[in-house]
């Protein structure tokens, strides 16, 4: 893992004996308390921590639901009630469940914009970043499978609908729907796989989040100025200073959380989705779950049903390229001013992108989505590369993490008095 000599020292007889023989502990300290980090982190480096919690919290409510939840079209819906009504604490196990889904989606999306705007996927980082969006598929993977197990209206036709996406791939596309689907129609064969997949995809994701640190703590974390570490002024040990700013975060991400569980429980779902899944009546509107809205809104904004699918696997595409498309040797986007404009015209992008999603794709809806989808692109494929050659230079940068934290001059500001 990081490359800092370990100075782990065991206390005890028996925790000597057992270094000597599987030093976890002396990897522990080494990791996550004596690990230098940059003294300059801000709160948008608390979300990895945030995160964490996150997947602990659906790790164990997902497998508690598990326990009473049946998978088969008949009993499926009426599982879920059973849950909310017979089930001890089971109502509170499904509002964590379902609320914690959206939460890890707000905590990874202020995340991984964090990454966009200090630059944190250029290198050393590529590895990490490209191990974060394979984690953001699997976190969108295990979101809509696990969406489709109530088998309320809005699961079973956002599992239609989704699914057929793949009916578009030319010769062997129908083919591949309903290998998928295990039937002719989603169905019966389809919900099992799918509960089945929505607990191995957690673990899988579990596995990768754990190279994700790795991978974080073999190059350290990049900061605020986008500076590398030069000496170890610039750092200050992991505990206590950052595992007491990430608990402050978790403590205020928890404390919404728990009021959304408890006072606001299906705010971000459907209500649709109270209504047993009916293959005979379609809702009028189908809409996806607020963290695929954007998408949504991409692949409809193409008139041609592989294009749209294509744009829309594209759109993630972009973003794992994003180190080879920004070539731009400054990381931190406080000091490049043109890319921070253009980087606010992404976020509000996807943002409007996310609002017209929800909306039915016609009318000025399309036109709009179509000329944000447009936005998208160009940010990625065309203004980064652009700007990796045309703001290169910046004479504000401080000289080191050290000097800017002390006022870019590595001078005490009240010493200069
Ligand atoms: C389950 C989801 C995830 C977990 C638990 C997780 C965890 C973490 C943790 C603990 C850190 C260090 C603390 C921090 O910088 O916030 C981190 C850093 C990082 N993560 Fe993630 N992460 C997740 C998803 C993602 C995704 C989806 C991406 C990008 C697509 C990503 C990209 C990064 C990058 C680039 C860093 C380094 C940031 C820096 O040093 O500036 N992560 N992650």
């Amino acid at each position: 893992m990081g490359h800092h000599e370990s100075n782990y020292e065991p206390k005890w007889a028996i925790a000597k004996w057992f270094d000597e023989r599987l030093p976890v502990y002396r990897m522990m300290s080494d990791q996550f308390i004596t690990f230098p980090t940059p003294r300059n982190l801000n709160y948008w480096w608390t979300m990895g921590m945030v995160l964490f919690f996150f997947l602990v919290i659906q790790l164990i409510t997902g497998i508690i639901l598990t326990m009473h939840y049946i998978p088969h079209e008949d009993m499926a819906f009426n599982s879920v009630e059973h849950i909310m009504r017979d089930v001890n604490w089971g109502w509170l196990l499904r509002y964590m469940h379902m609320n914690g889904a959206s939460f890890f989606f707000i905590a990874v999306y202020i995340h991984i914009l964090r990454g966009i705007y200090y630059g944190s996927y250029k290198a050393p980082r590529e590895v990490l970043w490209l191990v974060g969006v394979v984690i953001y598929i699997l976190m969108m993977a295990a979101a809509f499978m696990g969406y489709v197990l109530p088998w309320g209206q809005m699961s079973f036709w956002g599992a239609t609908v989704i699914t057929n996406l793949f009916s578009a791939i030319p010769l062997v596309g129908d083919y591949i729907t309903q290998w998928f689907w295990g039937a002719y129609a989603v169905s019966q064969p389809t919900l099992n796989r799918f509960l089945s997949l929505h607990y191995l995809v957690p673990m899988l994701l579990t596995v990768f989040v754990l190279i994700h640190v790795w991978a974080l703590h073999v190059v350290g974390s990049n900061n605020p100025e986008g500076l590398d570490v030069k000496s170890s002024d610039d750092t200050l040990p992991f505990h206590p200073y950052f595992t007491m700013k990430d608990m402050f975060m978790a403590i205020v991400f928890l404390t919404i959380y728990a009021f959304f569980v408890f006072f606001m429980s299906n705010y971000m779902g459907e209500p649709d989705n109270y209504i047993r899944a009916n293959p005979m009546v379609t809702p009028p509107h189908i809409v996806p779950e607020w963290y695929f809205l954007p998408f949504y809104a991409i692949l409809r904004a193409i008139p041609d049903k592989l294009g749209g699918v294509i744009a829309m696997f594209g759109s993630i595409m972009v973003v794992a390229a994003l180190p080879w498309l920004d070539r731009n040797p400054i990381r931190s986007l406080r000091y490049r001013p043109r890319a921070r404009f253009f980087f606010a015209g992404f976020v509000v992008t996807a943002m409007l992108l996310g609002f017209l999603g929800a909306k039915p794709a016609e009318g000025w809806y399309v036109t709009a989505s179509r000329i944000l989808t447009l936005y998208w692109f160009v940010y990625f494929l065309v203004i980064l590369p652009l700007l990796s050659k045309m703001e290169t230079t910046n004479r504000h940068m401080p000289g080191s993490i050290t000097d800017a934290v002390l006022g870019h001059h590595g001078v005490i500001p009240e010493a200069k008095q």
